[in-house]
Formats: structure tokens, sequence, C-alpha cells
């Protein structure tokens, strides 16, 4: 069967320049949201931003599963760095993810777990490799590493060390550890990219306001050659 690819970003300008080379668009009204379908060199795609955190992220990716029959989910966006060798417009795909802002640590679980769950849910390994086979032809350089997701925006140097200490992580943002809950729950492949736009320090939030969309673009071309790829 033909796939259906779903490509997710948390705000509009994860998704714009997505919308701005997409074909055959037709928007459709759902739970307060808008859900382009549309093609992309002869794929299927449904496009849709969530709005920011991980309730709405949720929210987002079971209804483009659930409603429209997507089969592959990519999430398209930025992130804070955590580790210092990535720089901004760097691309990170994760490997697995985490939510750094899960703690029932009060009743001797780890950080990020609750019963029946795990810490850290991988992505799709498939999906993993036809990235880093686009990199490779690109000439461009792509980390895989952990992202820690969590309902926060980091701009503090002592959270973002216990959050590096804690998961390992390499990367930050607020969206990809509950797409990867649904995800591994509906059992549909995805995939988590992000270009750096800030450093998750004392200085993010006036650099996530100047990088955001440059990152988000980086990140949004880098998906469509994704799509193009996908069997
Ligand atoms: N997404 C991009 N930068 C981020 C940060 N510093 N914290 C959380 N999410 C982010």
């Amino acid at each position: 069967m033909k796939s259906k690819i779903a490509i997710m970003g948390a705000m509009a300008e994860e998704i714009e320049p997505l919308l701005e080379k997409v074909e055959n668009i037709k928007k459709n009204r759902y739970a307060k949201n808008i859900y382009y379908e549309a093609t992309y060199r002869g794929k299927d795609i449904v496009i849709a931003y969530s709005k920011i955190g991980k309730v709405f992220a949720s929210l987002t990716a079971t209804i483009l599963i659930e409603k429209f029959g997507c089969d592959k989910l990519l999430f398209s966006g930025v992130a804070g760095a955590i580790n210092p060798e990535l720089k901004i417009g760097d691309l990170i795909i994760a490997s697995h993810l985490c939510q750094h802002d899960l703690d029932i640590t009060a009743f001797g679980h780890p950080l990020g777990y609750v019963p029946e769950g795990e810490v850290c849910i991988p992505t799709d390994r498939r999906l993993r490799e036809i990235a880093k086979e686009i990199a490779e032809r690109r000439g461009v350089e792509l980390r895989e590493g952990i992202i820690a997701t969590g309902d926060q925006f980091i701009s503090n140097r002592d959270r973002k060390a216990f959050i590096s200490s804690t998961f390992n992580a390499d990367a930050l943002e607020m969206e990809g550890g509950s797409v990867a809950v649904i995800c591994d729950a509906l059992e549909v492949p995805f995939f988590i990219l992000r270009a750096i736009s800030d450093s998750a320090d004392g200085s993010a939030d006036i650099d996530f306001d100047k990088f955001l969309e440059s990152s988000a673009k980086i990140s949004a071309d880098f998906i469509l050659d994704m799509v193009e790829n996908i069997e």
C-alpha cells in the first residue's frame, strides 16, 4: 500500500517552509487546528503544526495517525543545543527521546520513567538510515543523539547541565518525547529532526527569536528530501 507521511512541527514557522514547496494543498480544520493534506514529488503527505508542548504534540500526532491514516511520522523543527559541538543551524536526529520533566522519583522510580513505560524511546532505524544517506550525498553534517523533551523552555545553565548529566542528551526541545510515546504505542515508524536555534543558556530566548526561522527552514528542507527518499 502507498504510504502516507505525516510531517509535524510545533510552530507555524516550522511548517511554513514546507507549505511553500508542496503541491495540491487541501486544508482541513479539525480539533481547533489545521491539517494540510498535500503531495510532494508524488508522495501523499499531511502537514500540521501542533502548538508548543507535549500535550498539543500528542494530540496532533494521534490525529495525524488515527484520523488521517498516516503510517509514518516525521517531525521537523528547532532545538536547544546541549552538546557544545552543536552550533546554530546544525542538524541533529534523535536516536532516542526522553521526557526530562516526568518525575515520580518520590516513589523510587528513575527520572523520566513511569511504570509500563520506558525512559528512552528509540526512533525508527530505517528512517535514520535514509537521513544519513541524504546527509552524506548532500555533504552536510548530521549528528545523532538523545533528545530530551519537557514542557519548559530551557534558558538556564544549571537546568541544562542537569538534563545533560541525567539523560546524556545532546539537545532539548518540547515535543519529541511525547510524539515518541504516541508513535511507539500506535506502532508507527517515526523520525525526529531538529536544527539548533539556541544553546539553552542565558541568551536562549534572544537566540531562539533570532534563529527560529532560519533554523526551521534548514530542518524543513532536509525533511522534504526525506519524503522523496521514503519508499
Ligand atoms: N526549542 C528550541 N530551543 C529550546 C530551548 N532552549 N528549550 C526548550 N525547547 C527549545
